[in-house]
């Protein structure tokens, strides 16, 4: 299947490396669209040679989708995928989601998603921010929006040495929930949760 993946600034950038490594041996093709801030984690070029595809990073300036007739990068790459992850998804582009802003080439994509295509959005992030009231509300507010599949962080020791919930959930996981998704889809706990 056709496979988007959006990552966010979150120290769990990293797994989603292997997850595309993982997807692209499953025979799946993977496309990925970064923030700014996630490539702090993980540089750009890492995500073009494990995808074999070109990077979405500026919604101005990004990559047209090979035979694609459409000029405008958001729309065809939003129209591309079969399914779309987000991987980790940030607190602060949760909170963007939430409130349905569009600054960045990610945020831009999936704002443009069609209705049937499934959205998984996995959430990783500090115990402490996962449990901010905030953050709580904007999970909620998505989840009644019917729109997203959310996928709940695991409880394990994190990065910043804080044990709780918080963790990305294993790549294998996280690509069976994607590549199983449906729309509408369902609210699913990963594994070790
Ligand atoms: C070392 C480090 C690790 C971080 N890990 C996370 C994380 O796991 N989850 C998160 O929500 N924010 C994390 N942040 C904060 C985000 O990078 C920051 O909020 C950023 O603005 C997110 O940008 P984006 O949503 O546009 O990608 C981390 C920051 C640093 C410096």
């Amino acid at each position: 299947m056709k496979l988007l993946l959006g990552v966010t600034g979150g120290i769990a950038a990293y797994k989603v490396c292997e997850l595309t490594s993982l997807a692209v041996k499953a025979g799946h093709e993977v496309r990925v669209v970064m923030t700014p801030n996630a490539t702090r984690f993980v540089g750009a070029l890492t995500f073009e040679a494990l995808s074999g595809n070109p990077v979405l990073l500026d919604t101005f300036a990004g990559a047209p989708v090979p035979g694609s007739s459409s000029a405008i990068d958001h729309i065809s790459w939003a129209k591309w995928p079969d399914a779309v992850l987000v991987a980790p998804l940030s607190a602060n582009t949760l909170g963007k989601l939430a409130c349905g802003l569009a600054d960045d080439a990610l945020t831009t994509v999936l704002m443009a998603v069609p209705a049937v295509t499934p959205i998984v959005l996995a959430p990783a992030m500090n115990t402490a921010m996962w449990d901010h009231p905030v953050v709580r509300r904007n999970l909620d507010w998505l989840r009644a929006l019917d729109r997203y599949a959310l996928v709940d962080p695991v409880s394990k020791r994190l990065a910043c040495g804080d044990v709780g919930p918080g963790g990305l959930p294993d790549p294998s996981d996280l690509l069976a929930l994607v590549t199983g998704a449906t729309r509408p889809p369902p609210t699913v706990a990963a594994r070790g949760t």
